[in-house]
């Protein structure tokens, strides 16, 4: 069977996981990334962020949101009083996927198979983190926290019910999207209507 289950150390602590995830080859996304973008933040935290998956800083740098989604994030997290060093944050899919266009690396979305075959790393952080809440960030990381397709705007802010390990769910935008407003008249309430889900879920 593909995917990354055969590389998940059983019961294992986020570290165990971390240290694992380097050998993955559970789906092909790991041959043309620089190197597998794993969490950050503490394993006892009381929210875990999802994002999609690396960014080409991501990627170079081996940490999860240091590009400027990340960037946003961090605004967003203290704008709403949320220390960021107090939330564990992961993505779904765990490499860069990309396509080649001369000299740059655009983002591709990865597909359902890459969440599928991704899966058990996010699961295996779950269980060992034990969040009261998951925040996911967009829909791809919705798909992957939840195993369905949700739309944003039927779901955003609200608490869905999610497995075991993560019993509350809940869906807000991605902050790409709130980048891509930087310099437009909308990037203020989209700013504003991201802060304040990630206030009501935490
Ligand atoms: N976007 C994501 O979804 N995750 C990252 O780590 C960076 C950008
Ligand atoms: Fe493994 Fe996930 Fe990387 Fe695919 S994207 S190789 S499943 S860590």
């Amino acid at each position: 069977r593909p995917g990354a289950q055969r590389w998940v150390p059983a019961e294992g602590d986020v570290d165990a996981l971390r240290a694992a995830a380097p050998g993955c080859r559970g789906c092909e996304l790991w041959a043309d990334a620089t190197q597998v973008v794993f969490s950050a933040g503490p394993s006892d935290a009381r929210v875990v962020l999802v994002g999609e998956q690396p960014g080409d800083r991501e990627d170079r740098e081996g940490e999860p949101f240091v590009g400027p989604a990340g960037r946003v994030l961090a605004d967003a997290l203290a704008a709403a009083g949320i220390d960021p060093e107090s939330v564990y944050t992961t993505n779904a899919v765990k490499h860069f996927r990309f396509v080649d266009r001369g000299k740059r690396r655009i983002h591709k979305k990865p597909g359902v198979a890459h969440l599928q075959a991704c899966g058990p790393w996010l699961a295996a952080e779950l269980a060992a983190v034990r969040p009261e809440v998951v925040l996911c960030l967009g829909a791809t990381a919705a798909r992957g926290v939840l195993g369905r397709a949700v739309r944003i705007g039927d779901v955003r802010g609200e608490v869905l019910e999610g497995e075991e390990a993560a019993p509350r769910v809940v869906v807000t935008t991605h902050p790409s999207a709130v980048v891509r407003l930087r310099g437009k008249p909308e990037f203020d309430a989209a700013f504003e209507e991201f802060v304040a889900d990630l206030r009501a879920a935490t």
